[in-house]
């Protein structure tokens, strides 16, 4: 019986440690990489989506007076835009590994593709993107509510609650039909 347990112990971590390993090997590579390929009118557009959301503004955001406030209040001191307690949240793959991050990829750019749609140095080759399930396997996120919880929590110290619902039709970004 116990060594039956610590099998099944040991096959339970390793199934975690190569998910984890997985996860951490694809490099971010940063929207402007995206851009080239998702930027046409023809298609939806999702750059210029983007742009026009808060998203692409998260850090610049902590450059701002209220974000002095917040801080303050928060008892966080020093400059917000250096500050992890608030870069977790309004950058992209902010803590991750920096061999795992892109030179493409700029804090300034705030919340990017990559941050709801994982790291894409694995997936962006038009042959992968061009299959889905292939890029899915190289660590293309389909996001769903969860991903959005990540950020969007009451550890935000401006939370005022979230609707997933109403939320992404803000943000939404579809391909166009045809
Ligand atoms: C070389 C061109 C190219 C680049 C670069 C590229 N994509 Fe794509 N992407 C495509 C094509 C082609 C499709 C297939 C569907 C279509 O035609 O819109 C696609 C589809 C997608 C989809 C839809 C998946 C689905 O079926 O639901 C997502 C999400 C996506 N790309 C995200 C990204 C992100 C994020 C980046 C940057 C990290 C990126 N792409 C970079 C060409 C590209
Ligand atoms: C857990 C993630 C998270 C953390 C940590 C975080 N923020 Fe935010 N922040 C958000 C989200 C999400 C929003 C958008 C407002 C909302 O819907 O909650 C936001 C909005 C803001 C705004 C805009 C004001 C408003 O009411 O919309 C400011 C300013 C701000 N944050 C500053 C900061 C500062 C400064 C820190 C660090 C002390 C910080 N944030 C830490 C997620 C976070
Ligand atoms: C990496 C953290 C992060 C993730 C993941 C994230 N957000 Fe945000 N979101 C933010 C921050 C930070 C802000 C505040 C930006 C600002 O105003 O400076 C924000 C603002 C917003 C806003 C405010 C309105 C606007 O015009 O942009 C909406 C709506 C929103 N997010 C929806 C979503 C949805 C839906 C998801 C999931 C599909 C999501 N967010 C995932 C961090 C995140
Ligand atoms: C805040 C999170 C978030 C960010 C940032 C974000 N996306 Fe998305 N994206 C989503 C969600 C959620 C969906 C819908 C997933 C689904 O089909 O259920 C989506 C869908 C897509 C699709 C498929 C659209 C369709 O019609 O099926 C493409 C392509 C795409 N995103 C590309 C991008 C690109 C390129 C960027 C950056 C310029 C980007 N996304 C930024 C959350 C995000």
């Amino acid at each position: 019986m116990r060594i039956r347990s610590a099998v099944v112990i040991a096959v339970a971590l390793s199934a975690v440690c190569s998910l984890a390993a997985a996860e951490g090997k694809h490099k971010y590579v940063g929207v402007k990489k995206c851009a080239i390929c998702h930027k046409s009118e023809a298609k939806g557009s999702q750059y210029g989506k983007w742009l026009s959301t808060n998203h692409p503004k998260a850090y610049e955001r902590l450059a701002s007076p209220e974000a002095k406030e917040t801080a303050k209040q928060a008892g966080v001191s020093g400059d917000p835009q250096q500050a992890p307690q608030c870069l977790r949240c309004h950058t992209t793959a902010y803590g991750v590994d920096s061999s795992l991050l892109g030179e493409g990829l700029a804090a300034s750019d705030g919340v990017q593709c990559e941050a709801c749609h994982g790291a894409g140095s694995d997936y962006v080759s038009l042959s992968v993107m061009k299959d889905r399930a292939r890029a899915i396997s190289q660590g293309l996120v389909i996001p769903t509510k969860e991903t959005c919880l990540k950020c969007h929590n009451p550890e935000s110290p401006n939370y005022k609650g979230f609707n997933f619902e109403e939320s992404y039709k803000k943000i939404a970004h579809p391909r166009s039909k045809g």
